[in-house]
């Protein structure tokens, strides 16, 4: 597939959330292929910064190696099992964590699966809650939120919704919200002005709470900023006085931490920021750090207590998904908070926020289409308006966030407007020239698109940083896919054979039985090929009779060999029986990754199509860095996953003066992905292969996941 044929692809039958189809052009159309820390690169190759952390989700960064190990190591033990009446480990594990983190009392964890799933439950446990409470219970279906508020895209969390572009048109479908103003500090529904104002807005819900007595159900807040309806980020008295208002009156309050929650503000949750305690609190987005849709409700135990009794008394919460609690996602969301905690992120962006934000009211904060810029830690953004002074919005046909964003991809920054708010909400982790990135592409594109700021240069494009060949190699481990093995070589004649042998000998004293085949052989001298012959007299080769070899004498690249004996490779026919085997394999190639095998299909095509990881034999000499590097860069750039690398020190082999370096720098730059050194071994040696052929096993076997491996 080209670049362009996955456009056409997802235009063909991708309907995208939040987008208007009609309209969608292609050249619009950005297909991420893999993401790399705090940067995403298309399937053209180009890289961006992911200014929105993937929907205000990543946390450290994409492919962070512990999350890679620790959802990999979970994936070996269990995918799913239901939280329906049993438990598993990791959500235990995670409501437990959970519960340690939250303020207060909020010690009961309800999973779920995204910010939408969250709130619903968090609605429904208030109704029902007052419903088992006693006589005055049953009135209160009545609702109170914010406007301007978001809380997802469900019928429940869109009735507590408040913003009418995407709310309205359902209103005949929904139960009954009561709306307070916005907390918007940048248009006051007072008329008030940053700072200088007595929290009206706030203290409209003392009188709204009276006025609805006994029908009041709760209260639901985004606590501190409200993120989808232009990242307005309000003072902390105004959350204080939601407390106060709705404590006294004995109505709970529901903080919707779905954004802002694991450090996003600078704070664990936002709540923090004004010393509020929440009866209820939603977390999604951040908790699995941007890899699995994992949410969760957490709960007081009042809330929890109003739930208890006999069976048939009927005050069981009737809610749960299929994949609640799913140990994939939990494990996950653990290993995250592990490392928000170990990396010091809640403070690292509790102190870079404001600097963040001096830096972007420096370059931006006096442009005459820049109406605001409003930040608390990574959230927040800038609003672009047709008049400073009015605060008179752009017409909303000119599009100009959209047209603000699509620039920016263009100085390699990835971002989202709310219409004409552009967000800035940078991984946790971003680095200081990160965030510099980020600043210097936002800058650039709003001064291409709404003209230079005629009180300073104009900015220049900023240069995307370039990876150099070399960052691309390491690639975090991944133990699942090394049960189906590719051995293939840098070169013809590199020891793979041996290597092969020595594996397949040792993962069986390591307790692994994997079976050793060559599919195509050409210079064979036996009719089924001489490797597979030797794999057979250590006791190694699948049965003949179901995994021939097609061998060839004529020592050639084998669609020649096979042509000179009349015959072709049969490429699909090897792909199927790969893929339908679910043994566990050692497939040694011929040749090297790019061998043709049918004239047009190699050995990376092979194990492309059929899901094999690629594990490459060099030979311990000159030239083998370049070689090893070469074959790597490729099989990482097909997203072939790599099962390792291993030297082989060839006993005939005369040594030279790289053999000294040649394994240390393999280790520098391929960290893990190098295996070791093979010291080269006469092929019917069993005990010697299986010796030598141990420790690289182990390494290729063990690691994070060593538990689960049978007998490492
Ligand atoms: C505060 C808040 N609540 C709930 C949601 C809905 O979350 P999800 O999109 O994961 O359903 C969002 C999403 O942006 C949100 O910002």
């Amino acid at each position: 597939m080209t670049p362009r044929d996955w456009v056409r692809v997802d235009l063909d039958h991708v309907w995208h959330p939040f987008t208007q189809m009609q309209e969608y052009r292609p050249e619009e159309n950005l297909i991420i292929a893999r993401g790399d820390g705090r940067w995403l690169e298309d399937v053209q190759g180009r890289r961006f910064f992911d200014g929105v952390s993937s929907l205000w989700t990543c946390v450290h960064g994409h492919r962070h190696p512990a999350l890679d190990r620790a959802l990999l190591a979970q994936a070996h033990r269990l995918a799913h099992s239901t939280l329906l009446g049993a438990g598993n480990v990791p959500a235990a594990a995670l409501a437990e964590r959970l519960a340690g983190l939250a303020p207060g009392g909020l010690r009961r964890v309800f999973f779920s699966d995204d910010g939408s799933t969250a709130v619903e439950v968090a609605l429904k446990m208030c109704f029902q809650g007052w419903r088992q409470r006693g006589a005055s219970g049953g009135a209160r279906t009545e609702f109170v939120a914010l406007s301007g508020g978001y809380h997802g895209d469900t019928l429940g969390a869109v009735a507590a919704g408040g913003m009418e572009l995407f709310h309205g048109l359902f209103h005949p479908l929904l139960f009954h919200t009561h709306f307070l103003p916005s907390p918007d500090c940048y248009r006051c529904p007072a008329g008030r002005s940053r700072g200088a104002c007595a929290f009206e807005c706030a203290r409209a819900l003392g009188p709204l709470l009276d006025r609805l007595g006994d029908t009041a159900a709760a209260l639901i807040v985004e606590p501190m900023v409200q993120g989808a309806g232009g990242q307005l980020v309000y003072p902390p008295e105004v959350l204080r006085i939601y407390r106060e208002e709705t404590a006294t009156r004995g109505i709970p309050l529901v903080a919707d931490e779905v954004a802002t929650g694991f450090g996003r503000t600078g704070r664990m949750f936002a709540v923090e920021h004004a010393g509020v305690e929440p009866d209820l609190m939603t977390v999604a987005k951040g908790l699995s750090g941007g890899y699995l849709p994992v949410a969760a409700t957490l709960a007081g135990e009042h809330v929890y207590a109003s739930f208890l009794g006999a069976y048939e008394e009927l005050r069981t919460f009737f809610h749960g998904h299929t994949f609640t609690g799913n140990p994939l996602g939990c494990a996950v969301a653990l290993a995250n908070l592990d490392e928000v905690e170990s990396a010091g992120l809640v403070t690292r962006v509790r102190e870079r926020g404001p600097l963040l934000e001096e830096e972007l009211r420096r370059r931006l904060g006096d442009h005459p289409r820049v109406g605001d810029i409003r930040l608390l830690g990574f959230m927040g953004g800038v609003e672009l308006v047709a008049d400073r002074t009015t605060k008179a919005r752009l017409p909303l046909r000119d599009r100009t966030g959209h047209r603000v964003i699509l620039a920016a991809r263009n100085a390699g920054l990835l971002l989202r407007p709310l219409s004409d708010v552009l967000v800035i909400m940078p991984p946790l982790a971003s680095t200081d020239d990160e965030l510099e990135f980020l600043v210097d592409g936002l800058a650039w594109a709003v001064e291409t698109v709404l003209g230079p700021n005629p009180r300073r240069p104009r900015p220049p494009a900023p240069a995307v940083p370039r990876r150099g060949a070399l960052d691309l190699l390491p690639s975090p481990r991944c133990s699942l896919l090394r049960d189906r093995i590719l051995v293939t070589g840098t070169d013809t004649g590199v020891g793979k054979t041996v290597v092969a042998a020595a594996l397949g000998l040792a993962a069986r004293s390591l307790g692994r039985s994997m079976a050793c085949w060559k599919p195509v052989e050409s210079g064979a001298t036996g009719p089924d090929g001489d490797d597979q012959a030797l794999y057979r007299t250590l006791g190694l080769a699948p049965p003949l009779d179901r995994w021939p070899t097609a061998a060839f004498p004529l020592p050639v690249s084998p669609h020649l060999a096979a042509a000179a004996m009349g015959s072709a490779v049969d490429t699909e026919a090897l792909v199927a029986r790969l893929r339908g085997s679910g043994e566990s394999l050692l497939v040694e190639g011929a040749g090297g990754l790019l061998v043709p095998l049918d004239g047009t299909t190699t050995w990376a095509d092979v194990a492309l199509r059929a899901d094999l990881a690629a594990l490459v034999v060099a030979p311990d000499r000159l030239g083998c860095l370049n070689q090893v590097f070469s074959a790597v860069y490729l099989l990482r750039t097909m997203g072939i996953p790599v099962a390792g690398v291993v030297l082989n020190r060839h006993a005939a082999q005369p040594s030279d003066a790289s053999t000294a370096s040649n394994a240390g720098e393999l280790a520098r730059v391929l960290g893990e992905d190098f295996l070791g050194t093979f010291p080269g071994l006469p092929a019917l040696d069993p005990d010697g292969l299986r010796g030598a052929g141990v420790p690289l096993a182990r390494r290729l076997w063990t690691g994070p996941e060593a538990d689960s491996a049978p007998g490492s």
